[in-house]
């Protein structure tokens, strides 16, 4: 009797996730050593820290009443009872490993940067995951405006040299000393309006007032265009900071614009708050980075007040824009050699030639599991492979290898123990060949 198998339904990917597959790995590879390359240039440390962490790191820094916080956190129980949740950010996580590495006792600032998942329930559409990744550059531990302008200026430069048209949009949000007067002045602006505004702002309306101002829906957008401004209620020591980040920006001509409704969906701000715009698509301005002071969250998470700015940057955007502009990533060195087999013994000995060769530094490909020639010299041509090094039996038999260029079709008989020296002669006068090329068409 036959027994039918049920057939079992495919269990698919998670909403709002995404597979990174090998094509698009070019791009985050770039960006990865892009960011490696910007920490070395401008002294940041790479900090990794969990992806879970206790649920009140994220209540009490990114606040209890933000969105992030109240609608979007990936939040469990564990077993035992401690209230965990998936990091919808990772300055929260920096800070506390500051604190509890005693990295206030190191010189500062200190100087540290990031690049991980984060995690947040928010609604997908193009550029907004439940899972993304993030890199970040903190400098914690520096009061100085300069600090803060030459994080503005690092955001800002590592998109502009991928080639992106992006511009800053930057604002004050002030400090406590002065936001509480703010605060009141805008309450006092939005009571006359508050039947205009939308579900949301109705309840931001008491909760969260400042998140008033960067509310996506129309109506609302137009109200926050006439609404106070709190460039107009800083205190002096807020100004004098603001005019001295502006300064040293006017100073080395970063494009960027004074706007009064980035506030940022984080309370941890205080100060100076900047978002990098992309701004190729008139009208489809998306966000692709923000950062800001944060002077009192070391202090809110358990350490000595000490001052802060940092920013993050989010990589499926940029690598998004990047595609959408048609930049790609600069060439990866080409692959030299491919090597194939026929037979049994030359596939065992293939083997260890492919290692051999890989180890010696040349850019080697193969396909073992293939058993035809014609199937690997396919597969070598599509790789844009330009010598095949070929074994087989009569070639074990006689101590040779085939090279073949793949270019010319021509197939020469060279001795095995000189392969290697045969390879690079072959692909130093090729890489002198392009040179001269190259010479000439400039
Ligand atoms: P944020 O503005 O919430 O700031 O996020 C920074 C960037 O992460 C955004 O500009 C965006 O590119 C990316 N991002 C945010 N949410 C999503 C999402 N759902 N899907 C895809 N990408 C997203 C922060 O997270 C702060 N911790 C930045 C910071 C560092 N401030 C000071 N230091």
């Amino acid at each position: 009797m036959s027994v039918k198998k049920a057939k079992k339904s495919a269990i698919q990917l998670i909403k709002g996730m995404k597979d990174i597959l090998p094509d698009d790995q070019q791009y985050w590879q770039w960006l990865r050593d892009r960011v490696d390359n910007f920490a070395k240039n401008y002294g940041f440390g790479r900090l990794d820290t969990p992806i879970v962490e206790f649920t009140p790191l994220f209540k009490r820094s990114v606040g209890e009443d933000t969105d992030i916080v109240s609608k979007e956190m990936y939040s469990f129980v564990t077993e035992g009872g401690d209230k965990l949740s998936l990091r919808p950010e990772n300055t929260a996580g920096v800070v506390r490993a500051y604190i509890e590495h005693g990295m206030v006792n190191l010189p500062q600032p200190v100087k540290l940067f990031y690049i991980g998942q984060q995690f947040r329930h928010d609604k997908p559409q193009a550029g907004r995951y439940r899972q993304f990744w993030q890199f970040g550059f903190e400098a914690i531990g520096e009061t100085d405006p300069v600090i803060d302008a030459q994080m503005v200026i690092i955001s800002h430069n590592f998109l502009k040299g991928l080639g992106l048209d992006v511009e800053v949009q930057i604002n004050s949000v002030g400090d406590a000393n002065c936001r509480p007067q703010y605060l009141k002045a805008l309450k006092g602006y939005y009571q006359n309006h508050r039947k205009e505004l939308c579900s949301d702002c109705q309840d931001r309306f008491n909760k969260n007032t400042l998140r008033l101002l960067d509310c996506k829906n129309a109506k609302c957008q137009e109200l926050a265009n006439s609404a106070p401004q709190m460039v107009d209620h800083l205190c002096e020591s807020c100004k004098e900071h603001f005019m001295g980040v502006l300064e040293y920006l006017d100073e080395l001509d970063i494009a960027y614009n004074l706007n009064a409704k980035i506030v940022r969906g984080l309370d941890y701000y205080t100060k100076t708050a900047w978002e990098i715009v992309e701004t190729s698509e008139a009208g489809k301005l998306q966000s692709l980075g923000g950062g800001g002071r944060y002077d009192d969250l070391v202090e809110t998470l358990g350490g000595r007040p000490t001052p802060a700015v940092g920013f993050a940057i989010g990589l499926e955007r940029v690598i998004l824009k990047l595609q959408e502009n048609k930049i790609t990533p600069p060439a990866s060195k080409p692959l030299e050699v491919f090597v194939a087999q026929l037979g049994l013994e030359a596939r065992k000995k293939s083997m260890s030639l492919f290692e051999d060769l890989r180890r010696e530094g040349f850019q080697v490909a193969e396909a073992m599991s293939k058993k035809g020639l014609k199937d690997q010299l396919e597969l070598a041509s599509k790789k844009g492979v330009r010598y095949v090094v070929i074994l087989g039996q009569k070639e074990i038999a006689d101590g040779t290898v085939l090279i073949r260029d793949m270019e010319s079709c021509v197939q020469e008989v060279v001795d095995f123990r000189k392969i290697k020296l045969e390879l690079r002669k072959r692909l130093d006068s090729e890489s002198v060949r392009l040179i001269k090329v190259k010479k000439k068409a400039q």
